[in-house]
Parts: C-alpha cells; structure tokens; sequence
C-alpha cells in the first residue's frame, strides 16, 4: 500500500464540486496540498481555509488556465515550490459546453480545439512535469486522471467531450503501459453527480438520470473522492478506469 501520510498532492480544479471534495479526502488522510482555480479564487480560499482548519494540513493555493501548456508546467512548478515535492497528481479541473450531442454542428473548431486541450493535452504535459519529481521520489508517484462514462460511451455533454474523455482513458493505459515501475496512472470514471456544474439540470432530467441508474440514486462527491483516495493508496493498479456511477451504464 502507498502510505498517504504527509504525502504532497496537486489537485487541479479544486475551488469547488469534486476537486474540492477530492482535497477533502486526501487532506483528511494527512496529506499537504496545492488546489488550483481558475476564476473563482474567493472558493479557493475557502476550501483551503476550511481544510486547514479541520486536518491542520498545508494549502497552498494556485492559479491557473490549464488548457495551455506552459500553465501547467507553471503549476507544478510551484505546487513544488510551495510544498518542498510532489508524489501525487490529481488532474480534475475540467468543464464542457452542453449541446445535443448529435448535432455535429454545434461546436466550433475553437470549442474542439479547447476541449481537447483541456482534457487530453493538459494530463500530458502536467504529467511531463511532474515526472522528475515522482521519479525522484523513493516510493514513487501516482498520477490520476479525472475523466466521465462519456468516455466510455457515444454520449455526454457534446461529442467532443466525449471524444476526449475517451482520448484521455487511452492516454491513461499508454501512460501506463510505458511510465512505470516507480509511476502509477489511473483515471476515474463518474456517472452524473451532484455539484454546480449538474445544478443545470432540471428536476425531471435528474429524476431520469436516477431511474437509469441501477441503484436509483445520484452519485455523491464523497464517492468519487473516496475513489481517488483508493487509487492513490493502491500500489497493485495502474492503467485502469474506476466507473463510480450508481449503475448508470454497466460495462
Ligand atoms: N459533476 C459531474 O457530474 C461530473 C461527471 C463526470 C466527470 N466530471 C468531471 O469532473 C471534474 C469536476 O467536475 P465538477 O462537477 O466538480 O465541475 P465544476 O463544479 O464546474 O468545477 C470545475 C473546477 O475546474 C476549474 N476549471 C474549470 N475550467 C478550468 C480551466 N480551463 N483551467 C483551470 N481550471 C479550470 C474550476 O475553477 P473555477 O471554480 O475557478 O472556475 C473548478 O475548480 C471535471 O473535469 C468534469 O468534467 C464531472
């Protein structure tokens, strides 16, 4: 097992819903963080300031637009700066433009072009980063992805979300495949769940999400949180997709 304890983790989009929820956890498991934002700094400080006071763990909190490269080369830089290393990898931030997603013509090339590197490009070159810190590193690093079951199904928000979620679980196995043995490289799956960013959906659009579901529920932030902290801590998995979504697609 990857012992948690003083451990130092990046995790990216944290100001509020999952990223938040995922700092959460593994500041609870006596980690030291570095949350990034984008815009809402004032959520930032919040989260940090509610994290230090309930675990006492450090917070350093980061700006940045991690759909260009140098951006995300700057954070881990000083995520390092501010932590004294880095040995893990949260990549959550993410966000997408709600479109029907057969309508082939309801994303411009700029949208694709974002989108792609916002959910692809960014894990590549955040990982580049940090390699050197994770190879330095005794025990080794764990980089994990946030992704979607958009990714593993010919759905979702738009069909380039869900083209680059799928994008971006490939890029898990090879990053797998070829990284080891000192670095593990997992991503984790959510169904629908419940934060901001889902507040658009309308009672009935919820009511139909939780009837697809297996289990009739939503998913909670808890749950995927917890997720990460399994994969993190798990040191005989990597290259493989944790779908954490009350049932809403089996397979
Ligand atoms: N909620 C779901 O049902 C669901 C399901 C599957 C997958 N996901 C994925 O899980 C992740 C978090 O979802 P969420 O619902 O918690 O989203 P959210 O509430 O919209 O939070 C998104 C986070 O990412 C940051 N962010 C957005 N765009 C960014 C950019 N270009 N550069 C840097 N940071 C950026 C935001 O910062 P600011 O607060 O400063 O704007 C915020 O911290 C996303 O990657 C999403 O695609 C969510």
């Amino acid at each position: 097992m990857y012992n948690l304890k003083d451990r130092k983790v990046l995790v990216t989009g944290a100001s509020r819903g999952l990223g938040a929820e995922i700092a959460r956890a593994f500041a609870a498991e006596g980690c030291d963080l570095a949350i990034t934002y984008l815009g809402s700094k004032d959520k930032a400080e919040a989260v940090a300031a509610e994290i230090r006071s309930s675990t006492g763990r450090q917070v350093v909190i980061l700006q940045a637009e991690l759909s260009l490269v140098p951006e995300c080369e700057r954070i881990v830089e000083e995520a390092v700066k501010g932590l004294g290393g880095l040995d893990i990898v949260v990549h959550n931030a993410g966000n997408t433009t709600v479109v029907p997603f057969g309508d082939i013509d309801a994303l411009s090339e700029t949208d694709w072009d974002y989108t792609w590197n916002m959910l692809v490009k960014s894990n590549v070159f955040l990982f580049r980063a940090a390699r050197p810190h994770f190879k330095a590193n005794p025990d080794g690093g764990v980089f994990l992805m946030q992704s979607s079951i958009a990714g593993l199904l010919q759905n979702g928000s738009s069909m380039a979300y869900s083209v680059c979620r799928a994008a971006g679980l490939h890029l898990t196995r090879c990053l797998a495949e070829t990284q080891g043995p000192d670095i593990r490289v997992n991503a984790i799956c959510p169904g629908l769940v419940d934060t901001e960013r889902t507040a658009v959906f309308t009672e009935e659009q919820r009511q139909g999400f939780k009837e697809m579901a297996k289990l009739k529920r939503i998913t909670t932030p808890e749950e995927i949180a917890m997720t990460f902290v399994f994969a993190a801590k798990n040191s005989g998995m990597t290259g493989e997709r944790i779908r954490v979504d009350s049932g809403m697609v089996v397979v």
